[in-house]
């Protein structure tokens, strides 16, 4: 047994020994580099590396290595692989409890727990603990109780002998895995990480850091790896560890791992380094505080390094400094879920500005100093600055005044109480007032050109009211914007801010799923929980293995009144009919009192076969042709213009007329960038300034303006866009004229698309209406919804038609496309998607829900959890009744899911 061996705790032989001055009990011993089963033939010296990196709980269970001989072999195919290790979970944290209690002259249990956690691996796996090929394990289980003796037996632990105890845990774990690969069926050879990697001490280092946290330069060195890899395909070789130039062993800080294997990765030229661990990717927080934050699909080195360094736990920070001086893509996937896509690291972060994560450090020290003295004083700060080179304490953010300096230092060794922070005080107490706040947190907004995203991030700094901020900074990078507070604020402000900035945020191709869904929570149902009542009506339906598109009546008509319940600012509404145009959604709302809202001939002509002569119809199309402006007034529509192009076209059809004229608000809102229409770049709408000009061209042909216009784009979800929109037409009434009789404020009301994305709240945006209307007597305030009144009450009925696994992906096929449904392929647009076969049943495939059609972006679905999906199950694609069926085509020839209606 493992457990029977050297590695359980000390006992007492005498007294202590004095001090071993070289700080370790025996001289450390050398291994050759390529020990352990040799790896099979055939790799030559200029084939290409892939490093793979799995951390401590990959490597700590059977299933974990399964993953790993899986993916170094897929690899082994067509390169060279390296597997760098980190030590069995737990393992580090139980060595250096080791240290501890023997140095205070304890007798923990610590070793010996190390001892079982390989036994019982190595038992899981099927391996003979004590049979011959785990004798290197033993060996270095030996050794860490021989070292933990020497602490006992001195009370001492200098960082020398730490380095080496602590390598053990990397060293133990690599001499199983060869053990465990080899009885899966992969040879891997056993390199030494320390044969490769050389750290670079600086004269001033103090010991912690010389061996704790050393530092390693990076290099490209090929014929190094290939020198002691050989022939190997495969070698397998420990994250966390390296030589000082002395040939001591050191360590590169806690959770060092992933800088050893970016550090091989450069040393190796390799063509890719993936970071597997037991999350599925980087996030845009703190998962465990935010459920709801989403996957980063892509970012740039610089930017995920900022990431890692603000908080993320997922990488070690210094870890992509090799990979991005060198060009190595970095992929961060995911060792329990293979199949997931993880999160690409590579190239410079776009130009674009962006928000991408909100992190938090907790545990930090603010410390300011204000003195006058500081006042037109040259070198002022390299003398506040001088204290933390000479005590090796390095600063995070920094913020001046004229009379005052403010820092934070978020590791500082020996902590506050300890006697470095007592000397820094000291030497800075000499130069003014100190004051120092801990613990304190930095909370960040994190991204690219943070200082160009400012008027997205305003709305959310709404987050900080009522709360202290001691300091706030932008990185010199501009790659996030910091704010210091009080430590338990740290979490409230996090998951404020992240609503704030990502619940309402619409597709982003760089933003996967969220992490609930990931993890497998059940999707929360589609926000119309009607079609679960209708369960077995829908199923009937959809017996034929075709697709339907199935639309609830009676959700249309409750969406209808709730509009009009929450909205009494708002005089009249005017479906959108462009979202779904089907007959009986018209006589639904219009007999709800709704009038229609036109944007072709082809929509005037429709509503009025269908509603009759009485229905109340606005034409406000773009661009069209002067015909359909004739043939929609003598069908009675109001005409709404964007331009002067009628009064020079057709300026008789203009006599006596009243018109609307549509205005270009300088701003737009919603889901995606395409539905968009406000701005100098929108074909929509005239600019405020040109009102006049044009109000004059109609007097002149006859008409007056009786109808200002304006509509800033589609799935708003921010209650504040109306009012702000109200605000401004209402301060042009005046330029318009006196024939003024009302205000429409367009659509664009958003539902909920997202889990986790907020309702819009109708209630703050009459609170914000209200007062407007009030101020306007005479001009009435109209609305044009087409989604909020349709969406949730249509859904679309897919049956599966095949379930098909492809490398790790899973497809889960189904009977129509983006000819049906184009939302997903246009917008990359989230549609919650349940297998309504199995429902209510728990999701467990993760798979893609893809469509017929001939283009790879006929996805419906990506990164779905759904419960067992097999061909004839009929999947429920949800909050179909909006933009639906209405955007359909026969692309590839076929037809598009027909229509059916639920009254
Ligand atoms: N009024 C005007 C002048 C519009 O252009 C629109 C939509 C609406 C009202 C209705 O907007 P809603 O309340 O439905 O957001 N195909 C896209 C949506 C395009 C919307 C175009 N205009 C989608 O699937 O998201």
């Amino acid at each position: 047994m493992l457990t029977s061996l050297r590695a359980g705790p000390v006992r007492k032989k005498g007294g202590r020994a004095r001090r071993d001055g070289n700080g370790g009990p025996a001289a450390e011993p050398r291994r050759s580099a390529g020990e352990g089963v040799p790896g099979p033939k055939g790799g030559s010296v200029d084939e290409p590396w892939v490093v793979l990196k799995f951390g401590g709980t990959s490597v700590a269970s059977v299933a974990g290595w399964r993953t790993i001989a899986g993916e170094a072999a897929a690899r082994a195919q067509e390169r060279r692989v390296v597997v760098v290790c980190s030590a069995l979970a737990g393992v580090t944290d139980l060595l250096e409890r080791a240290v501890t209690a023997a140095r205070t002259g304890g007798e923990g249990e610590d070793l010996a727990r190390v001892g079982r956690v390989h036994a019982d691996l190595a038992a899981a796996a099927g391996l003979d603990p004590a049979g011959p090929a785990l004798e290197p394990v033993r060996v270095a289980l030996e050794e860490a109780g021989r070292l933990v003796q020497g602490v006992w037996l001195t009370g001492e632990a200098p960082p020398r002998l730490v380095a080496r105890l602590l390598a053990i845990g990397e060293l133990a774990a690599t001499r199983l895995g060869v053990a465990i690969l080899e009885s899966l069926g992969l040879r891997a050879r056993w390199l030494d990480a320390r044969d490769l990697l050389r750290s670079a001490p600086r004269p001033l280092d103090a010991d912690e850091r010389r061996y704790l946290a050393a530092t390693v330069p990076s290099e490209r060195a090929p014929e190094r790896l290939a020198a002691v890899a050989g022939d190997a395909r495969v070698v397998i070789t420990q994250g966390f560890i390296a030589r000082t130039p002395e040939g001591d062993t050191c360590l590169l800080g806690r959770g060092g791992s992933d800088t050893s294997a970016s550090l091989l990765a450069a040393l190796a030229g390799a063509e890719a380094l993936e970071i597997w661990t037991d999350v599925p990717g980087l996030f845009t927080a703190d998962p465990r505080e935010v459920p709801a934050a989403r996957l980063i699909r892509s970012i740039g080195y610089r930017e995920a390094r900022e990431l890692a360094s603000l908080g993320a736990k997922v990488l070690h920070p210094p870890c992509l400094d090799p990979a991005a001086r060198h060009g190595i893509p970095v992929h961060i996937r995911c060792t329990p879920h293979p199949e997931m896509a993880g999160t690409r690291i590579e190239g410079e972060s776009e130009a674009q500005p962006a928000v991408t994560a909100v992190t938090c450090r907790r545990g930090g020290t603010l410390l300011s100093l204000s003195t006058v003295a500081m006042w037109d004083t040259p070198g002022f700060l390299a003398r506040f600055f001088a204290p933390f080179e000479e005590l090796g304490i390095s600063v995070d953010l920094v913020g001046t005044s004229e009379a005052a300096i403010s820092v934070t230092l978020d590791s500082l060794p020996g902590g506050v109480e300890g006697r470095v922070f007592k000397r820094l005080l000291a030497g800075l107490g000499e130069l003014g007032e100190v004051r120092v706040i801990h613990p304190c947190a930095v909370v960040s907004i994190v991204g690219r050109r943070i200082r160009a995203t400012l008027g997205e991030i305003a709305p959310a700094l709404t987050a900080f009211q009522e709360r202290p901020v001691h300091l706030i900074s932008n990185s010199a990078e501009d790659l996030n914007l910091s704010f210091v507070v009080d430590e338990e604020e740290g979490t409230p402000l996090v998951r404020r801010l992240h609503d704030l900035l990502f619940a309402a945020r619409g597709d982003d191709p760089r933003l996967g799923p969220t992490w609930e869904r990931l993890r497998g929570a059940p999707a929360p149902a589609p926000a119309a929980l009607w079609w679960e009542r209708r369960r077995g009506d829908l199923l009937a339906l959809a017996g034929d293995g075709r697709a339907r598109y199935v639309y609830d009546l009676a959700t249309v008509r409750e969406r209808a009144r709730r509009l009009r319940r929450h909205l009494p600012a708002v005089s009249r509404f005017y479906y959108s009919m462009k979202a779904n145009p089907h007959p009986a959604i018209l006589d639904a709302l219009s007999a709800e009192g709704f009038g229609i809202e036109c944007v072709s001939i082809h929509e005037v002509e429709a509503a009025r076969d269908r509603l009759g002569s009485g229905a109340p119809l606005l034409f406000t199309p773009n661009f069209c042709p002067v015909d359909e402006y004739r043939r929609a007034a003598a069908l009675g529509a109001e005409l709404t213009i964007d331009g002067a192009q009628l009064c020079e076209d057709d300026p008789a059809l203009l006599r006596d007329r009243g018109v609307a004229v549509r205005l270009d608000p300088g701003w737009g809102a919603g889901h995606h960038e395409k539905v968009r229409t406000g701005g100098p770049g929108s074909k929509f709408g005239l600019p405020p300034e040109e009102l006049e000009g044009l109000r004059a061209a109609l007097e002149t042909a006859g008409a007056r303006i009786v109808g200002l216009h304006a509509h800033l784009g589609s799935g708003i979800l921010e209650p504040g866009a109306w009012p702000a929109l109200a605000r401004l037409l209402a301060s042009l009434a005046a330029k318009a004229g006196g024939a003024l009789r009302w205000i429409d404020l367009g659509g664009g009301l958003g539902v909920p698309e997202r889990p986790g994305q907020p309702e819009l709240d109708l209630d703050a945006v009459e609170a914000g209406l209200a007062p407007i209307a009030a101020a306007l007597p005479g001009v009435e305030l109209r609305l044009e919804p087409g989604r909020y009144a349709v969406a949730e009450a249509g859904v679309l009925l897919v049956p599966v038609t095949q379930v098909r696994r492809k490398a790790r992906t899973v497809f889960v096929g189904v009977a129509t496309g983006m000819n049906s449904l184009i939302r997903p392929a246009l917008y990359g647009a989230w549609h919650p998607i349940v297998n309504l076969t199995r429902h209510p049943a728990a999701p467990d495939l993760f798979a893609q829900v893809v469509g017929p059609i001939c283009e790879s972006g006929d996805v419906l679905g990506r990164d779905r959890w759904l419960a067992s999906p097999a061909p004839g199950d009929v999947l429920l694609i949800g909050n179909a009744g909006a933009y639906g069926h209405a955007m359909a085509s026969h692309y590839n020839l076929r037809p598009p899911a027909e229509e059916v209606v639920l009254s």
